[in-house]
């Protein structure tokens, strides 16, 4: 069977604006499908929002428009969102669409006919957050846990599903099925939920009388279907069901995604429903933990809601789609917090990855003046070694992906970056490149351009601007859907130029979130201009390159007291400098010490010799003792510092 892959996001609730927990859900499933195309999938991916019901009928009044005005706005806000943070959804769906609407009819139509569908009288506890009635077990000392007020008590006579006869298929499918929903925990939720109630039977109408902003029962004019009835179907409206190719395509492959607040409907509802109008179950219920500001949920009530737009502008798209994957265990809640954001920028991206590409395009430049080096299959580069690994982490990066585990998938890819950055360091191409090995060095050099395009290969679907970059300076566009072909490190041609190299993550200096942000605006309100005079800002001591390197060779130099000329690998390349530390150190004392060079000053000339930049030491207050500043062993060569 042809390959396909279909997946969707919650329709969200036009009463708010976007903010970030939206977007890590749409993000997700823009990641997935781009994963799956990689593979050679026929990949869809799905969004939408959700705008009937009583809180959009609500939420239009306070704004004074009405309900269609103001759901067209709000949902015209979330289309723009997505653009602006590069989502590519193959479709959009409305519930106040016509197409919609009349699968919705469909639907409940067949379920009536089939006698699914009754007339009754009910009272119950109805929580208008959760757009449904709550049983006496779900509420928390009489309140909505999920909202924190207490549930209205409505009673009317409406139209009811038959949802508890199906309450022991489900059961039984979800046991025969058990990673039907997951992650685990969820799946017990549902399951617990169904072993321990009786299911009611789910109310599904509301009467005009009361609220008209709906769609209306196909089988009774004066009332309209109940929210989450609606909402639910759009999964199978938007790809034309029944007869439409696309529904006939990817149904029932689809994986839906969805935060822990909505596995209610989705777990019991969802299913039963599409048993009772004999369409298939959906493939797979993925459910991920909520981000949460502090301690508390994000959500508007709390003010305390940040826009993926902004967020992006702020950060890049590349970095926060990466962090969105890497930091949250898929499942569980995780803390939004900025300083966590530009610790994964600084160490995962411009340090590991970035200084990986860095180092390598600019040896290769020096080296072999941008060409791809051949590789010797006699010369001793460890060639087996990195393949092996790249294969091992190949191969945990998709089975992860494949079961929802992003955060370890991850995890696993940027263990073979680091491991490459370690190969560099025990290789020191600039070392072979002394000894004239030049076999060696090409080999070396080649292993590291393939290990690289295959990295950017696999990590396209997460950084997709970075890869887009990379692939531009190998002359290549990517699209290997069968990674037997990246496992073979033989994807670069003999000769082949490959651009300038560039920084593609910038190190972030660490700086304020918003929120403190507004309180420095403040503090520098207060201070007088004057405070300031003398200081340099941060951009110009970040024009500073100063990095960790290793003093490899040491010795006098010849008519001076004061100077040593020392020979350094500085991660980049190999250099000499002149330091006037010899009245405090013998070239003994420093030799194979790590220390802190200024990697950028012009070069020097001291003594007739050339000197490359300047290491940093610290002097007494009277400057009679000079310190070296050593750094710790653990610390890589090139490190920058920052
Ligand atoms: N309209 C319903 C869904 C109907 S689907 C048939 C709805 N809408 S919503 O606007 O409230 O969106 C809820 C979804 O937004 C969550 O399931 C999740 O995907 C996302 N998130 C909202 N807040 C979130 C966090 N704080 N953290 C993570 N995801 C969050 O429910």
């Amino acid at each position: 069977m042809e390959k396909r892959f279909y997946v969707t996001t919650p329709i969200y609730y036009v009463n708010a604006e976007p903010h970030i927990g939206h977007a890590y859900t749409t993000i997700l499933a823009d990641f997935l499908k781009r994963f799956y195309l990689m593979r050679g999938y026929d990949a869809f991916f799905l969004t939408g929002t959700d705008e009937h019901g009583d809180k959009i009928v609500k939420a239009a009044h306070e704004k004074k428009a009405t309900p269609q005005e103001y759901a067209d706005r709000i949902s015209g806000i979330f289309k723009a969102a997505w653009t602006e943070i590069g989502i590519v959804n193959d479709d959009f769906i409305r519930t106040t669409e016509e197409r919609h609407k009349a699968v919705v009819r469909k639907v409940l139509q067949k379920v009536y006919d089939k006698g699914d569908i009754y007339f009754g009288n009910y009272g119950g506890y109805y929580c208008f957050g959760c757009e449904r009635f709550l049983t006496e077990k779900e509420m928390v000392e009489g309140k909505c846990p999920e909202h924190n007020r207490k549930p209205d008590y409505i009673e009317e006579s409406n139209y009811f599903f038959k949802m508890s006869k199906y309450q022991k298929w489900l059961i039984d499918y979800i046991k025969a099925k058990p990673d039907f929903i997951r992650p685990e925990r969820y799946k017990n939720e549902v399951l617990s939920i169904l072993e321990n109630e009786e299911l009611e039977d789910l109310c599904i109408s509301r009467p005009k009388t009361r609220l008209d902003w709906g769609i209306e029962l196909p089988f009774d004019e004066n009332y309209v279907t109940y929210v989450w009835f609606d909402a639910l179907i759009n999964y199978i409206s938007a790809i034309g069901y029944p007869d439409d190719e696309r529904f006939k395509k990817y149904w029932p492959v689809v994986q839906h995604l969805i935060a822990k607040d909505i596995v209610k409907p989705h777990g019991i509802f969802w299913p039963t429903m599409l048993k009772a109008a004999d369409i298939e179950p959906y493939a797979n219920l993925n459910v991920h933990g909520y981000w949460n500001m502090e301690e508390s949920k994000m959500s508007k009530s709390l003010g305390n809601v940040v826009r993926p737009g902004e967020l992006i502008k702020k950060y890049g798209n590349d970095q926060i789609r990466y962090f969105f994957l890497r930091e949250m265990t898929f499942g569980l809640d995780a803390k939004f917090a900025e300083d966590s954001i530009v610790n994964r920028i600084n160490f995962d991206l411009a340090n590991d990855l970035g200084n990986l590409i860095n180092r390598t395009l600019n040896m290769n430049k020096k080296y072999f003046d941008q060409k791809v080096p051949v590789f010797f299959p006699d010369s001793d580069a460890g060639r087996k070694d990195i393949q092996e690994k790249f294969r091992e982490s190949l191969h945990e990066y998709i089975n992860n992906i494949e079961n929802f585990r992003f955060s370890v998938a991850v995890e696993k890819l940027w263990e073979f970056v680091r491991s490459l950055n370690k190969y560099i360091d025990e290789y020191k191409p600039w070392q072979v490149a002394k000894e004239n090995k030049t076999e060696l060095l090409s080999s070396i050099m080649r292993n590291l351009l393939e290990a690289i395009y295959g990295i950017s290969v696999l990590i396209s679907p997460v950084c997709v601007e970075a890869s887009g970059k990379i692939w531009a300076a190998f002359g290549k566009k990517g699209g290997h859907d069968d990674f037997r072909e990246i496992e073979s490190f033989n994807l670069l041609n003999d000769g082949d130029n490959i651009g300038d190299p560039e920084i593609l993550f910038p190190r972030i200096e660490k700086e304020t979130s918003p929120v403190q942000e507004k309180e420095q605006v403040q503090v520098k309100k207060d201070t007088k201009e004057n405070d300031t005079e003398g200081l340099i800002d941060i951009k110009e001591f970040l024009k500073v390159d100063i990095r960790v390197a290793q003093i490899i060779e040491a010795e006098k130099v010849e008519g001076s007291e004061k100077l040593l000329e020392l020979k350094l690998d500085s991660g980049i390349d190999n250099r000499t400098i002149i330091a006037g530390i010899a009245q405090h150190y013998s070239p003994e004392q420093v030799k194979g010490k790590k220390i802190l060079l200024v990697a950028n000053l012009k070069p020097a000339t001291i003594f007739k010799r050339k000197s490359q930049g300047m290491l940093l030491a610290a002097k007494t207050q009277d400057a009679g003792e000079l310190n070296l500043i050593i750094v710790d062993d653990r610390v890589p060569v090139g490190s920058r510092l920052g």
